[in-house]
């Protein structure tokens, strides 16, 4: 089948490399030529562990261009996997979608079926299939198909190719046939993903729930937790009492600094202010993303607690990245925590181990006149020397690793902040240590 994926980011990039990988004709469109020109190198602009092996290992099955009018005309299937961006109002932004769906109808000759995997407010799917329509020649028919997409950045091959299911929206029994043939090799042997069959909305709707749902989850472990810490039990051993409860599950009740990255936080506010304009508010999720902002600060706040005043203090900061095994930064706790501690006068030594430069691009768009009292570093030792205290922002292997020893050898006081409950207490005995719930 011949497959445009439209949005080369984090989605489109990898859904487009998994689709040829099980036999598809693929072409990746994005407006911005030099991610294209690394494309065809066999470079990828992101930073997603497996990805550029298997990109080698598809090369004779996928193409990159700009030329977005050749590539949606000579389209069985165009996937459109762009951001939804949250607006200030915090619903979420069409603008890219749109202007994606603008270029398909000037281009479209044939019928087609345009896959919306970027994730969309409820009736989203329903709108643009009456745009589109009404766009190209009368003698065209675009049919509109919701797919949403579930994988983790860091995880995301094998959350694409072993995906914990495939949701296909659609009433048209026609999308529906070509949407399983498009996914048929994932329903088989190795793969066995379970496909499920809904109407549009309700696939739109899956998205927004099981994200929301999840940071949910996030939010009550970080609550929990807060209150275990101050009545003395561990939320360690509380996280894993509660997951071995199969109606539990054991996943994302690993208390820490809140959630971040490129869904949770936007899809929780999204989901918030559609239900709100609906005059049915979501509680719950108002509650989770009060929760969240909160949380964020809770090593900020018992620093200054601890300190008094961060004029002059040098504080190193441990990960920038939303999470590990990811270069994104997008929502990531240790932004307004950077942000926090220059404005309260501290000097700031930041480590990530590929962080660094996405970082710099976002403290730029910052107006900020003390960003001199920042500086990057690309070792730990380096990072940590003569500090007065360390913020832990990341779980990176390499910080989880650390020796702790060195907190006493290099630091000035060996004063440590986890936010990822990265270490053993009995390991941190001899150095002051405030981790999350415990
Ligand atoms: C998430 C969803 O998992 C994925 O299905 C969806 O398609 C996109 O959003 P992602 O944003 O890549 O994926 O990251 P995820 O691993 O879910 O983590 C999100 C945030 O939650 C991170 O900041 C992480 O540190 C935090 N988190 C996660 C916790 O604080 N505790 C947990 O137990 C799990």
């Amino acid at each position: 089948m011949r497959v445009t994926v439209s949005g080369i980011g984090y989605v489109g990039l990898v859904t487009g490399v998994a689709l040829s990988y099980i036999g598809h004709t693929v072409t990746c469109v994005d407006i911005n030529e030099e991610k294209i020109n690394m494309l065809k190198n066999g470079i990828s602009p992101i930073y997603e562990p497996g990805l550029e092996e298997l990109m080698s290992k598809v090369r004779n099955k996928i193409n990159f261009t700009t030329d977005y009018k050749s590539a949606y005309s000579t389209s069985d299937v165009i996937i459109i996997g762009v951001g939804t961006p949250e607006r200030e109002d915090g619903s979420a932004n069409l603008d890219y979608v749109n202007s994606v769906c603008e270029q398909i109808a000037e281009s479209l000759r044939k019928n087609c079926i345009v896959v919306l995997k970027s994730t969309v407010p409820i009736g989203t799917n329903d709108e643009i299939e009456r745009k589109l329509n009404n766009e190209v020649k009368t003698s065209i028919k675009v049919y509109v198909v919701s797919n949403p997409e579930f994988l983790s950045q860091g995880t995301a091959i094998h959350d694409t190719l072993f995906a914990s299911r495939i949701i296909v929206g659609t009433d048209d029994k026609y999308a529906a046939s070509v949407m399983h043939k498009l996914y048929e090799p994932l329903t088989k042997e190795p793969y066995n993903v379970p496909y499920l069959l809904t109407s549009r909305k309700s696939a739109e709707m899956i998205k927004y729930a099981s994200n929301d749902f999840l940071a949910l989850k996030i939010s009550y472990i970080n609550e929990i937790a807060n209150l275990c810490k101050s009545l003395g039990a561990n939320i360690e051993e509380v996280s894993k009492g509660m997951g071995l409860d199969s109606r539990i599950g054991n996943s994302f009740l690993k208390a820490g600094i809140g959630y971040g990255g490129s869904c949770f936080p936007k899809d929780t506010k999204a989901l918030h202010w559609l239900s709100t304009i609906n005059r049915i508010e979501l509680k719950t999720i108002k509650a989770c993303i009060e929760v969240n902002e909160t949380q964020k600060l809770i090593l900020f706040n018992q620093l200054k607690k601890d300190l008094v005043d961060l004029h002059g203090k040098t504080i190193a900061v441990l990960g920038l990245t939303f999470k590990p095994n990811t270069d994104d930064l997008r929502d990531a706790p240790s932004i307004i925590n950077i942000v926090n501690l220059l404005n309260s006068g501290a000097n700031v030594k930041a480590y990530d181990p590929v962080g660094i430069n996405n970082f710099k691009k976002i403290i730029k768009k910052i107006d900020m006149n003390n960003c001199y009292n920042l500086e990057f570093y690309e070792s730990i030792d380096d990072a940590i020397k003569d500090t007065d205290a360390v913020m832990i922002m990341t779980e990176w292997p390499n910080i989880v690793n650390y020796d702790v020893a060195k907190y006493k050898k290099l630091m000035k006081v060996p004063r440590v902040y986890d936010g990822r409950n990265c270490y053993k207490l009995e390991s941190m005995k001899d150095i002051i240590y405030f981790s999350i719930g415990r």
